[in-house]
């Protein structure tokens, strides 16, 4: 099998856990892009570029992964789809609605752009959409809280500026906003109350909204303000359960009344834990693995465009975009 050679464009938070990702499917870094210097360089062998559109003339490149903040995604995306490249890009692949047009780029381009929400492959979920939905009977209600504390000190740099960070949908609860699609289908209908009540931004740090797939009715409730640290719960009541599982990233058992057991506490114990560090970041070989798998067998996308791009109408929708 041969190595695949990958570019790395953004070498901050989330670059450097790509690029564990990049090792762990044995891939060689040929190119790592950022704008200080110093993170183009971080990677012996790596050659380093400060300019993207440079880093992206680099040839013989099997994978781009971009990892810089988000409202630059859009743009290096769609030019490498129109360079016919095949393109990893962390969350959120696009920030406003009329950014959809990805979509249409990527049809026309035969690269492949690969979303990393790698909080699909949270084992809870994975049993929840495979063995346990499917015998919960009709779905009622679904709802999620998240609180994830975000000091001022969060909201320096891109994090504050709405144009590269959106809003705290895209920036703290997408993960989780994705996985309500994955697990209960496109979003009919979506509207929120908001507002901007501590942090100086030019988003809302408070959310709460309702929403509809089908007969199923559902609320959300979003906060950057909490004292707590981080702490997520999504509950699930149905004809023949009621299911609730929070921590961090939806990693504990809270409530478990359905047709089959619940999920073993082992399959994955470390599924969002690293040295030093607990969080679903540890997912991102499961993602690397199977866009490798893409190349090599012609298997089919784990999370396909057009899936991501669900949630990113469920955002949309909250925020009244669309
Ligand atoms: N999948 C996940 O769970 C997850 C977790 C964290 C972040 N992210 C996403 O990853 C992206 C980056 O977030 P982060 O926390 O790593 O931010 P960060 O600020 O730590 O890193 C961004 C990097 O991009 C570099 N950069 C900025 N402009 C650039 C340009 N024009 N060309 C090249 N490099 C440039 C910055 O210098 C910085 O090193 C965001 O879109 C974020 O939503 C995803």
């Amino acid at each position: 099998m041969a190595k695949r050679r990958f570019v790395l464009i953004g070498n901050g938070y989330a670059g450097q856990f790509n690029k564990k990702a990049i090792d762990a499917v044995g891939g060689e870094l040929v190119a790592c892009c950022d704008i200080i210097p110093e993170r183009a360089s971080a990677y012996e062998g790596a050659k380093p570029y400060t300019d993207w559109r440079k880093a992206i003339e680099e040839e013989n490149v099997d994978f781009y992964v971009i990892c810089t903040p988000s409202g630059l995604h859009y743009e290096m995306t769609t030019e490498l789809l129109r360079q016919n490249k095949n393109v990893i890009v962390e969350k959120p692949i696009v920030m406003w609605p009329e950014e959809m047009d990805i979509i249409a780029c990527a049809e026309r381009s035969k690269g492949i752009c690969f979303p990393v929400l790698q909080n699909r492959y949270n084992p809870y979920v994975d049993y929840l959409k495979k063995k346990v939905l499917p015998r919960m009977g009709e779905v009622f209600q679904v709802h999620f809280a998240g609180y994830w504390r975000r000091d001022p000190q969060y909201f320096t740099g891109w994090h504050a500026d709405i144009k590269m960070a959106g809003s705290i949908l895209h920036l703290q609860f997408l993960h989780h906003l994705d996985l309500i699609c994955y697990l209960f289908g496109k979003v009919d209908s979506a509207q929120a109350l908001s507002a901007t009540k501590k942090r100086k931004i030019e988003f809302a740090d408070s959310l709460v909204g309702t929403f509809n797939i089908g007969e199923t009715f559902g609320t959300i409730s979003c906060s950057v303000l909490p004292t707590i640290r981080e702490e997520t719960c999504l509950t699930i009541l149905a004809e023949k359960g009621f299911v609730e599982i929070g921590g961090k990233t939806l990693n504990e058992i809270r409530k478990w009344d359905a047709p089959l057991p619940p999920p073993d506490p082992g399959i994955r114990p470390d599924f969002n834990r690293y040295p030093g560090y607990t969080g679903s970041l540890a997912l991102h070989p499961e993602i690397y693995q199977n866009i490798v798998s893409v190349l090599e067998e012609g298997s089919e996308p784990f999370i396909p465009l057009e899936s991501a791009l669900i949630s990113m109408d469920f955002v949309f929708k909250l925020l009244g975009q669309v």
